[in-house]
């Protein structure tokens, strides 16, 4: 039997090919072309920071499935989900190493001034002058906010360039040997890259305010790879430019796509849009996770991947 799914957010070509080859009827949020598709739908797909409200919930009486495609959910009102009988899904675990790579591509990236470097050699800038020096990523102190899945993962990776690795998350890990702050001031006080790695969400907004970045000090940079809300993005820009921290490598924002004009100018930030997770082999992968849970969800089997508030 085909099902009515409602599409919320912009989804990859060929998951949309998968979802009518799997013979779902997608309707999309934005162009919704039979208005009788609403009181149809089943289930709801979106990606990570799309938005699933309650005004969204009461339009569609039937739903009983979101099945996100990401890991980060916080765009759902998941106690509004729980409370009408709808379960949540999303996709943990096969994002983690494209995420921990990028937020080490991000640390070498702001350390060593990579895209600086290269505009310099494009603009032709090396014929009558010599890049100025960086610092050395190798051996200097990384601290990671959250030490989840990508935390770790990003821990690994940082122990290969024989950086001092410490962190922060609600209670201390037992099974990690890094050195642990109960506050992420204290830990911004005590690196030079401090790793933003926390799930989004009302706990975390605006987790990395003034005072963390006066903690972070001049000599600090700050690499967010986890979602924008956990930033205080006014007081970064302020902080970039007031020099009151070295420089900042930022994948999300506040209201993504739009970028703050002020923080597209200034010369100590590396910029990349939303793209952690953004290789063919993972958006493929999460993709069929989110296709998994659909199937298990409409043949009445266990779901594969629900967040952690539906297990
Ligand atoms: C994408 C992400 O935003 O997984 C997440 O939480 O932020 C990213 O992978 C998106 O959800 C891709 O579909």
């Amino acid at each position: 039997m085909a099902h009515d799914i409602l599409q919320i957010s912009p989804l990859p070509p060929f998951m949309l090919k998968a979802l009518h080859e799997a013979d779902y009827i997608v309707h999309d949020h934005t162009h919704i072309k039979d208005p009788g598709a609403l009181s149809k739908v089943t289930a709801i797909v979106g990606t990570g920071s799309a938005k699933v409200d309650q005004k969204l919930l009461q339009m569609l009486p039937h739903v009983k499935l979101i099945a996100i495609c990401g890991v980060g959910y916080d765009g759902v009102d998941v106690a509004a989900a729980i409370d009408k009988g709808i379960t949540v899904t999303h996709t943990p675990g096969v994002l983690t190493d494209d995420v921990a790579d990028l937020a080490m591509g991000l640390v070498l990236s702001i350390g060593r001034r990579i895209p600086q470097a290269d505009k310099f050699v494009r603009n032709g800038d090396w014929v009558d002058d010599m890049f100025a020096l960086t610092h050395q990523v190798s051996g200097a102190r990384l601290g990671i906010v959250g030490m989840g899945r990508i935390g770790r993962a990003i821990a690994k990776r940082a122990a290969a360039f024989d950086m001092r690795i410490a962190y922060t998350s609600r209670q201390a890990k037992s099974d990690v040997s890094y050195t642990f702050y109960q506050t992420v001031t204290n830990l911004a006080a005590n690196v030079d890259y401090l790793v933003v790695a926390v799930s989004g969400g009302d706990s975390t907004q605006n987790l990395i305010d003034h005072s963390v970045l006066q903690a972070l000090g001049t000599k600090g940079y700050l690499i967010n790879i986890a979602r924008g809300s956990v930033v205080d993005q006014p007081e970064l820009v302020q902080a970039l430019k007031n020099k009151t921290i070295a420089g900042a490598a930022l994948d999300v924002f506040w209201d993504e796509p739009i970028v703050d004009p002020e923080l597209r100018r200034l010369p100590n930030v590396v910029l990349t849009p939303h793209i952690a997770s953004a290789t063919v082999e993972t958006r493929q992968a999460m993709a069929a996770l989110t296709l998994d849970n659909l199937q298990a969800f409409y043949e009445g089997k266990a779901l594969p991947t629900p967040v952690p508030e539906c297990q």
